[in-house]
């Protein structure tokens, strides 16, 4: 499938964009453990939380829906899943892998993991390495999927300093520790996604967390809740950015997540000279949520404060589009980690943004976006990426000439909707079969 788009147009209306994914994902995977039904509403329909469903229906576990956002989970408890009988194939689904591969070290069954030919060469040893060592069988070719779990080990408790600042990590590391002897801890070099550490608390597990160290105990069972995930704020952030580089748009975007562990791309972009606003700022079963209002404002370039890195790291490629836009320079540093997502997103970017016209200057861990000039169009490549191909559809509200994104049945990973949703609120949007 292809974008095309149309340059000029506002932004204008009000919408409520998909739930949020990393929410949808844990949801399933502790609903799946824990004991009683979890009544889950809001959840994002899109490929890679699908994914995690389906995972766990070849593991047993009896999941009605999802239909209109809304998910029934009869839990099998921590020690019901059965053993899938055929290789767990994940899609495109990084949080799924890294995620389950931590669950399922301490199973009692075998079990392979794979996924599609991006997610086939993401990095994995950042997972195998703390689960090794806490006693768990686990190794991919190269340390990438297919990942091979063998089951029966008696895992043990450990303290892990992460590397990297990465969620997926951590969240492995403390989904293995639920069935490790003893209490298994982990420190962040910088404060990530803490959706799992809320969520387990919500299901009645104890989780510490004491001057930096997260840690729970294993052994403890889940008790089944209710859910009501929030929209994501990364898929927000297409049309936060959208709002606030085309002139004359006035947007609301409700019921929101604005965990403070997310909440990068709204202070880079109210840095920047963006005019938002929260309202009614409520919360909804442990998380943080609200209505942003957002409206056009001339934007400046800006030097990204470095602990903003980790809580914007989904929403960079829509950031890149808002420098382009920016008068005067943005520049990034410490972002390696955009190197291995769904794509490379530092290259992917700097090559469409030079179709498009754009001065930038690659660094090894960021980038500088030389921004307020024209931006032209032409054909971009999404590397099968689905914040690619969106950030650049938003682009084309400043071009001059029209845009066609190629490669973009990746968007359905965590935005089912997304053109039709952006037609509505004044992008001019269509799609082909490419
Ligand atoms: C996620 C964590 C982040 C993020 C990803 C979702 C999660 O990945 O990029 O989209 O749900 O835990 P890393 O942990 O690799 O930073």
């Amino acid at each position: 499938m292809e974008f095309k788009l149309m340059p000029g147009g506002t932004i204008n209306g009000e919408a409520r964009v998909p739930g949020d994914k990393s929410i949808s994902h844990r949801a399933i995977m502790l609903g799946a453990l824990a004991e009683g039904t979890t009544r889950v509403t809001g959840f994002l329909e899109g490929e890679d939380a699908l994914a995690t469903v389906a995972a766990f229906r070849s593991m047993g576990v009896k999941i009605d829906g999802p239909e209109d956002g809304e998910v029934e989970i009869h839990g099998v408890g921590l020690h019901g899943l059965k053993a899938p009988g055929h290789t767990l194939d994940v899609g495109n689904s990084g949080t799924t892998i890294r995620l389950l591969s931590g669950l399922l070290a301490g199973q009692s069954f075998d079990v392979e993991l794979t996924g599609d030919v991006s997610l086939q060469q993401r990095p994995m040893g950042r997972v195998i390495d703390p689960l090794t060592r806490m006693g768990a069988d686990i190794s991919g070719p190269d340390s990438k999927p297919p990942l091979r779990i063998r089951g029966s080990k008696n895992l043990q408790g450990i303290h892990y300093d992460l590397p990297m600042a990465s969620a997926q990590v951590k969240s492995c590391v403390l989904l293995a520790g639920l069935y490790a002897e003893g209490c298994t801890s982990v420190t962040e070099p910088a404060p990530t996604r803490d959706h799992t550490e809320r969520m387990l608390r919500g299901f009645a597990y104890k989780v510490k967390q004491n001057n930096g160290v997260i840690s729970l105990s294993g052994g403890g069972t889940l008790k089944a809740t209710d859910i009501d995930v929030p929209a994501d704020i990364s898929s927000a952030a297409f049309f936060l950015v959208a709002a606030c580089i085309a002139p004359g748009s006035d947007l609301l975007l409700t019921h929101v997540g604005i965990n403070p562990t997310r909440m990068g791309v709204l202070n880079i972009l109210s840095l920047m000279g963006a005019d938002i606003t929260l309202k009614n700022e409520r919360e909804v079963g442990g998380e943080p949520v609200a209505d942003i209002h957002v409206r056009y404002a001339p934007l400046k370039g800006i030097e990204i404060p470095p602990d903003q890195v980790p809580l914007a790291i989904d929403e960079f490629p829509a950031l890149f589009i808002a420098a382009a836009c920016a008068e005067g320079r943005t520049i990034l540093r410490g972002a390696e980690e955009l190197r291995v997502k769904e794509s490379d997103r530092i290259a992917a970017m700097a090559e469409g943004l030079n179709t498009l016209g754009v001065k930038n200057e690659v660094l090894e861990d960021g980038i500088i976006i030389e921004g307020g000039g024209t931006i032209g169009g032409g054909v971009i490549h999404t590397y099968h990426d689905h914040r690619i191909a969106m950030s650049f559809a938003i682009a084309a509200l400043r071009a001059e000439q029209e845009i066609r994104i190629l490669d973009c049945d990746h968007v359905a990973t965590s935005f089912p909707g997304f053109d039709a949703l952006a037609r509505g609120l004044g992008l001019q949007i269509s799609t082909r079969a490419g």
